[in-house]
């Protein structure tokens, strides 16, 4: 292992069973170093986990392998000007980091830790106001809300229609938003349910919690035609290579459909010799919100096939059981390009039955729409 790396994973030990600790050093030292800094944060910032610390050190526990992660830093700080960040204050933000870890760790620390955080946190900070620099597009787009269907209590589908500037997204791709009426500040990722177009107009799949759910509940349950979104820089490589000639494989559990029905669109206009298939589960039938349109799809295109499957809906007449045990029984998927997007249990499942295949992992592309 790099010697950066070592020490990094090394000192981590130092801290890593007192991260409340240190979330908490780390915020009250980057107020105070600067107290206008408060005001980019959300105003309620407890509840959901410390999202920009536990990134931060993620993305510093790879910097023994910054070629998978460049691309992603880019992205990372092109969407990062939608918080209005300056290079300023990532110098403020490496400070505090560096103040917190000292004071966490207590004796243990030394010179070399120090050095090793500050050489990575630069690395990262470069990569990411490199990609911010580069980026001619806005820090974020205004969007008003076109139109919004509800299926059963907890998701819908929204379109959107990006203002002022074009916005420029790849099939497969995923975005922050922001609901300024109801949460200002807050902003989560959804996937793009559409291919590109040139009328700015984006398509949401969006499920929320039963009961709790910030960002989602109030796409899902609140925001109405005619009111005002904001969406930052799209990002993910979950997309088509288009000089692959292989087959396709297209796995999606509930709203994990978005990002497959970009990738089905984006094919129609071009692809003729590939055959696709799309595997599409949920729990029970009333879930399987967008089949419709899939079957739509399927009659326009000779080379699609879809195979919808419910886990929990005996009476269902298609096949049953999880998406991904339903995968396993059509493979093997060898030879074909694979594409993922689900929650994280049924991700992780679908790449074991892939991993039993043998499909190579640059193979598969896939979103969690949470922690994998
Ligand atoms: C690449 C990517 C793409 C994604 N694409 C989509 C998509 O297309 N569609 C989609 O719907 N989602 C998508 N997501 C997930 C999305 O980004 C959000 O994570 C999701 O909508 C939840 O955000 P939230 O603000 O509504 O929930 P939060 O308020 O952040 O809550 C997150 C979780 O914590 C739990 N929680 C919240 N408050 C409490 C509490 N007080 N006590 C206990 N538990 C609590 C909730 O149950 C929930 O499970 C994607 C995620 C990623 C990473
Ligand atoms: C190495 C540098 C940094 C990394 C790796 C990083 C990474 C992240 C990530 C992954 C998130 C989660 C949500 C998202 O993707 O937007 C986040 C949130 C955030 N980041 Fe950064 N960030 C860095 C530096 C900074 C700096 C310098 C600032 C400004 C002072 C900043 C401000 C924020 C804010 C305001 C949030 C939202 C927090 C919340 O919603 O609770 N980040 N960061």
């Amino acid at each position: 292992m790099d010697n950066v790396a070592r020490l990094l994973k090394e000192s981590w030990t130092l801290v890593e069973e007192h991260r409340d600790r240190l979330s908490g050093h780390f915020y009250a030292r980057l107020f105070l170093l600067d107290p206008e800094l408060r005001s980019l944060f959300p105003v309620q910032m407890s509840g959901q986990g410390d999202r920009l610390l536990e990134a931060i050190i993620t993305a510093i526990h790879t910097v023994d392998d910054p070629e998978s992660f460049d691309e992603f830093l880019r992205s990372l700080g092109r969407d990062h000007r939608k918080y209005h960040v300056d290079a300023a204050h990532y110098e403020t933000m490496g400070v505090a980091l560096l103040d917190a870890l000292r004071s966490t760790a207590g004796d243990g620390w030394n010179l070399e830790y120090d050095q090793a955080w500050r050489d990575a946190y630069a690395a990262i900070s470069a990569k990411m106001l490199a990609g911010a620099a580069a980026d001619d597009d806005p820090p974020f787009w205004h969007a008003e809300v076109l139109t919004h269907e509800r299926y059963g209590l907890d998701t819908a589908v929204l379109t959107v229609r990006a203002l002022q500037h074009p916005l420029r997204w790849r099939a497969g791709q995923y975005l922050s938003v922001e609901v300024p009426r109801y949460h200002p500040r807050v902003w989560r990722t959804y996937s793009v349910a559409n291919a590109p177009n040139d009328d700015n107009v984006l398509e949401f799949h969006v499920r929320t919690p039963q009961g709790a759910g910030w960002v989602s509940g109030a796409l899902v349950r609140r925001v109405k035609p005619g009111e005002l979104l904001r969406l930052a820089a799209p990002m993910g490589s979950m997309t088509l290579d288009r000089s692959s000639e292989r087959d396709i494989l297209c796995v999606a559990g509930g709203v994990g459909l978005a990002p497959v029905k970009a990738l089905v669109e984006e094919l129609a206009t071009y692809n003729r010799t590939r055959w696709v298939h799309v595997f599409y589960g949920a729990r029970t039938r009333q879930d399987l919100y967008g089949l419709a349109g899939l079957q739509e799809m399927v009659a326009a295109h000779p080379w699609l096939s879809v195979t919808p499957a419910c886990s929990e809906d005996d009476d269902f007449d298609g096949e049953l059981g999880d998406i991904s045990e339903v995968v396993g029984r059509y493979g093997p998927w060898t030879a074909h390009d694979c594409y993922i997007s689900g929650s994280a249990p049924m991700v992780r499942a679908t790449l074991r039955v892939l991993a039993g295949d043998d499909v190579p992992p640059e193979r598969t592309r896939y979103d969690t729409f949470g922690e994998l």
